[in-house]
């Protein structure tokens, strides 16, 4: 009001301005009646201001509103990829899996060779790996030999080959964790992403022990609490083998899952190769194992409908803040 009235651009203010193109008599009149109007404009609001200020009148003009809105209360929580995870873990735990880490920082041995991959085998395009500019600086110092370079893991299958190094079959386990790649960014492809693997050894197992598990897990996942793109409770997941090629597994094959009348490849997986028991001390001849590996990010964009993996690593709390 005041800037309105009183401002450099102000009403009164303009009239008071133009009082020099009128006439001595208007002049005299205009001008009288217009600098009472000002300083009976100016007292009001001091006044004004002056009791906008007291205490008082704030405490009078408080009113409670118990129809307002309460202020929102934010809590800590998980991030979504931790949270499905956490539901992954849970769901073999009850299929009496255990849960097994290893490093992120890999030699070339358990990422490639041990897994049957062998250098310059054509297989390893496969995975784009990031190497370790350490290598260049120690193999000038002495000769490091090619299988104890380094690289960022491009998958978690090495740890396979370290559990069993250090373990007697039966087992099963499964391996949550987190891999790297030398990738172009896009919406579906992210340079560092999470990777589920599994892995179950034992005299007599086969394909049909495979198909068991992984159903069961799939179906468990979907119809788990906290709602899913693939609906509620109850919701028949389908599934189809394909036959399909990784080095460390004979046969091999990808498992997709139907979702909305589209077929989407959820994972890798097949009979664990004899080279892989071989490069471990187990006997081929009287060893089974089936071996699986899956994308978590991938599961977590179905469960939830989420279009863009950069969305998980991207820091932005209006896309965390939802789950
Ligand atoms: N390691 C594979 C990858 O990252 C995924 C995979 C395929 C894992 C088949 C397995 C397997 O254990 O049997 O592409």
């Amino acid at each position: 009001m005041r800037v309105k009235y009183l401002g450099r651009k102000g009403e009164l203010t303009n009239v008071l301005r133009s009082l020099k193109n009128l006439s001595l008599a208007e002049r005299k009149k205009t001008g009288l009646e217009a600098n009472a109007l000002k300083k009976a404009l100016e007292n009001l609001f001091d006044e004004k201001i002056k009791k906008l200020q007291t205490r008082n009148y704030k405490l009078e003009t408080r009113k409670l509103d118990i129809t307002h809105p309460g202020t929102k209360i934010h809590r800590g929580h998980f991030h979504p990829l931790t949270k499905v995870e956490e539901n992954v873990r849970r769901i073999f735990a009850s299929m009496n899996f255990s849960v097994v880490d290893g490093p992120e920082v890999e030699t070339e041995h358990y990422n490639f060779d041990a897994l049957n991959i062998p250098a310059n085998h054509p297989a390893r395009d496969m995975w784009d790996t990031f190497w370790l500019r350490q290598n260049e600086v120690k193999s000038q110092k002495s000769k490091v030999k090619s299988s104890d370079r380094l690289l960022m893991r491009t998958h978690t299958s090495p740890v396979q080959i370290r559990y069993m190094e250090s373990h007697n079959p039966p087992f099963q386990i499964i391996v949550p964790g987190r891999v790297f790649r030398y990738e172009a960014i896009d919406a579906g492809h992210e340079i560092n992403f999470h990777q589920l693997e599994g892995l179950m050894v034992g005299p007599n197992i086969n394909l049909s022990n495979f198909k068991f598990v992984v159903e069961e897990f799939f179906k468990k996942f979907f119809s788990a609490k906290g709602g899913s793109a693939l609906g509620g409770k109850g919701e028949k997941v389908q599934f189809r083998y394909r036959p399909s090629y990784f080095p460390f597994v004979e046969p091999g094959l990808e498992v997709d899952i139907k979702f909305k009348n589209k077929s989407l490849e959820v994972m890798g997986a097949g009979m664990v190769h004899r080279k892989v028991f071989e490069a471990v001390r187990y006997n081929p001849n009287t060893m089974r194992g089936f071996a699986f590996g899956m994308g978590l990010d991938r599961l977590a964009m179905i469960k939830y409908s989420i279009p863009d993996i950069r969305l998980f690593y991207s820091g932005d709390l209006r896309f965390i803040k939802q789950f």
